[in-house]
């Protein structure tokens, strides 16, 4: 544990990271950022017309992707820029600092580690990440690391601002599907929860061998990413049967992405999916990428509406909260890419 492949620099990729061909970062699209949506972020604060068509773009993204990219968001570059770079600080520190948070056990509230389940995984990931509470600030972030000095504050920062964004992009979902902006918002001001998976994926000497998270779709209402390199493929089904093609984001800088996780698609009784996603690796350099995970709380169940069902559109999935998710995640092996959202 904590001395891992990747810290250890080696020139070559040992077996235990070699994922099956059924994961193998292939068939990738190297799309242009035409073919990913773009939601222009600035709109939905204009007036009634122009949130309503900025809306419908969502809704449609939601549906035909489960992801979307935003501009125009309002979060000033100097706190995204702060973010990355104590993140990344942060993982060139000492291994013996780092080692202070590491832990493997999910309900941690931080947690340091190089793997999904160190030592207990069939296959290791190329990744090390620490992960940590996030909301309410003052109640996780005496926990946060010390060092980089500047940790605490430029994290704490990032992390409020993309409370604030989250809040408004899920009230936007909710309206989109009928419920009204203030259908979850206000249950996720109070109470939400906001994990932060700071990442890390050092270069690998044989980029298409190993994967830095295998396939899986987020256990959130929504995931909020910021990166500093490409790296991210979301897969695009265009039909029902599961399959598609991978597709890899291109980064631009200042441009936030969102995963819809599983509990917006429960929320949605299926309309929108949770996207299926995975970490590709770079030869050379390092990628970094905050995922800001934002759900409900704890303990509280999310069921489908009973505004969105009727006798032609019964429920299709049963209710689950966070807790649920870190039970499953403990007794199985998610490390293959299984998904946990349970159907009726
Ligand atoms: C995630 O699974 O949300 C993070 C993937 C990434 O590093 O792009
Ligand atoms: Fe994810």
């Amino acid at each position: 544990m904590g001395n891992s492949a990747q810290e250890r620099s080696l020139p070559y990729v040992p077996d235990c990271y070699v994922v099956p061909p059924s994961c193998e970062p292939r068939d990738v699209l190297n799309s242009n950022s035409e073919i990913v949506p773009t939601i222009d972020i600035s709109r939905l604060r204009s007036g009634d017309v122009e949130r309503r068509e900025v809306i419908q773009e969502l809704s449609l993204a939601c549906q035909q992707f489960g992801f979307f990219q935003m501009v125009n968001h309002g979060i000033n570059q100097s706190i995204l820029d702060g973010a990355l770079v104590v993140a990344k600080a942060f993982f060139e520190l000492p291994a013996k600092e780092k080692m202070k948070f590491m832990s493997n056990d999910v309900y941690a509230p931080v947690r340091y580690s190089t793997s999904l389940k160190d030592g207990l995984d069939k296959i290791q990931f190329w990744r090390i990440f620490l992960k940590h509470y996030a909301h309410p600030l003052d109640r996780w972030i005496h926990l946060w690391p010390q060092n980089p000095p500047q940790y605490r504050e430029k994290m704490g920062k990032f992390c409020e601002e993309i409370r604030k964004l989250s809040l408004e992009i899920m009230g936007a979902i909710t309206e989109s599907l009928g419920l009204g902006k203030d259908y979850l918002s206000s249950r996720m001001d109070e109470n939400g929860m906001q994990v932060m998976a700071v990442n890390c994926y050092p270069p690998c000497p044989e980029p298409a061998t190993a994967l830095g998270l295998p396939p899986h779709s987020d256990y959130s209402c929504i995931t909020i990413l910021l990166q500093n390199l490409a790296g991210l493929e979301i897969l695009h089904s265009t039909d029902h049967s599961g399959a598609g093609h991978w597709v890899l984001v291109p980064e631009v800088k200042g441009v936030l992405k969102v995963h819809i996780g599983d509990h917006v698609e429960v929320l949605s009784n299926g309309l929108y999916k949770s996207v299926v996603h995975k970490a590709s690796l770079n030869e050379e350099k390092t990628r970094i990428s905050l995922a800001s995970l934002h759900s409900l709380g704890m303990d509280e169940k999310m069921s489908v509406p009973n505004q969105l069902v009727n006798d032609e559109n019964p429920p299709r999935y049963r209710e689950s909260s966070f807790n649920d998710f870190l039970d499953f995640l403990v007794k199985s092996d998610i490390s293959q890419g299984d998904r946990f959202i349970d159907t009726l």
